[in-house]
C-alpha cells in the first residue's frame, strides 16, 4: 500500500454547534461546550497524523451580530480553555497562536489568549491557529495598511510586493491551507481565510461539529489523498 500523503496545513470551519444542542433540545451554550472538547481531542489527533498546522475557525467577526448572551458565553469558555483545557495541547508540544484583530475583545480574553500563546511559544511539534474575532476580507485590509505604512516608511519598495512578501503582512505568516474541512452541511467559506486556500482541497460534511470526532477526520484525511493536486499544471 502506498503511503498516505498527509496535509500539512488543516484549517477547519466548525459549524453546526448550535443546531447539535437544539436537535437534543439544549441550549446553543451546550453545543459549544461540546464543540469545544472536540477541537481539544481534535487538535491532538491531526497533530499525531503528521499534520503540522491546524487552523480553526473559533469566532467571526461576523459572529459579534449574535446575542450578548451568546458572544458572552463565548468569551468566557474560551478563557476557560485557554486557561485549563489546553495543558494536553501544550504537553503534546504544539504552539498555540491567533489569527484575527484584537479590538473589541474584552481585555480577560485577550489576556488569556496571551498566556496561552506565551506559555506555548517554544513548542516545535505543530501549531494550533486559532481565528478568533477572524475575518479573511479584513486580514487583506489589515495587511494592505501594513504594507502601505511599511511602504510610506521606505521599509518596503513597490517592486518587492508580491505573494510571499504580501504573506507576512497576513496575521500570522502561514504557508497555504492544503485541506479546508466545513463541517455542518453548509457550502460555504464564511469569510475564512481567503489568502490562503487559493488552492485548498475542499472537504464538506454534514457532520456537526461536536459530533466531528477523529474516525470523521480520518475520512476527510483519506478524501485528500485521494485528489489529484494540479496548482494549474497539465496532467
Ligand atoms: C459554530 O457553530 C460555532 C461558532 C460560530 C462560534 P454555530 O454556533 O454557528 O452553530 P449553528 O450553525 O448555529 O448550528
Ligand atoms: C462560521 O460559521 C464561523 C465559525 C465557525 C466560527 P457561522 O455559523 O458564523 O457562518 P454562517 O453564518 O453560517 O455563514
Ligand atoms: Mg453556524
Amino acid at each position: 500500500m502506498n503511503e498516505m500523503r498527509i496535509p500539512y496545513h488543516v484549517g477547519i470551519i466548525m459549524d453546526g454547534n448550535g443546531r447539535w444542542a437544539t436537535k437534543r433540545g439544549k441550549k446553543r451554550s451546550a453545543g459549544h461546550l461540546e464543540g469545544s472538547k472536540t477541537l481539544e481531542k481534535l487538535a491532538i489527533y491531526a497533530n499525531k497524523r503528521g499534520v503540522k498546522i491546524l487552523s480553526v475557525y473559533a469566532f467571526s467577526t461576523d459572529n459579534f451580530k449574535r446575542s450578548s448572551e451568546e458572544v458572552n458565553y463565548l468569551m468566557d469558555l474560551f478563557i476557560m480553555q485557554f486557561n485549563n483545557k489546553m495543558s494536553k495541547i501544550d504537553k503534546e508540544g504544539i504552539r498555540v497562536i491567533f489569527s484575527g484583530r484584537r479590538h473589541p475583545l474584552r481585555e480577560d480574553v485577550l489576556e488569556a489568549m496571551d498566556k496561552i500563546t506565551e506559555k506555548t511559544k517554544n513548542n516545535k511539534n505543530g501549531i494550533l491557529n486559532i481565528c478568533l474575532n477572524y475575518g479573511g476580507m479584513e486580514e487583506i485590509v489589515d495587511a494592505a495598511k501594513k504594507i502601505a505604512i511599511d511602504f510610506a516608511d521606505d521599509v518596503i519598495k513597490l517592486d518587492d510586493i508580491d505573494k510571499q512578501s504580501f504573506n507576512k503582512y497576513l496575521y500570522q505568516n502561514l504557508p497555504p491551507v492544503d485541506l479546508l474541512i466545513r463541517t455542518s452541511g453548509e457550502y460555504r467559506i464564511s469569510n475564512f481565510m481567503p489568502y490562503q486556500i487559493t488552492y485548498s482541497e475542499f472537504y464538506f460534511t454534514d457532520v456537526l461539529f461536536p459530533d466531528f470526532n477523529e474516525k470523521e477526520f480520518e475520512k476527510a484525511l483519506e478524501s485528500f489523498n485521494s485528489r489529484d493536486r494540479r496548482f494549474g499544471n497539465a496532467k
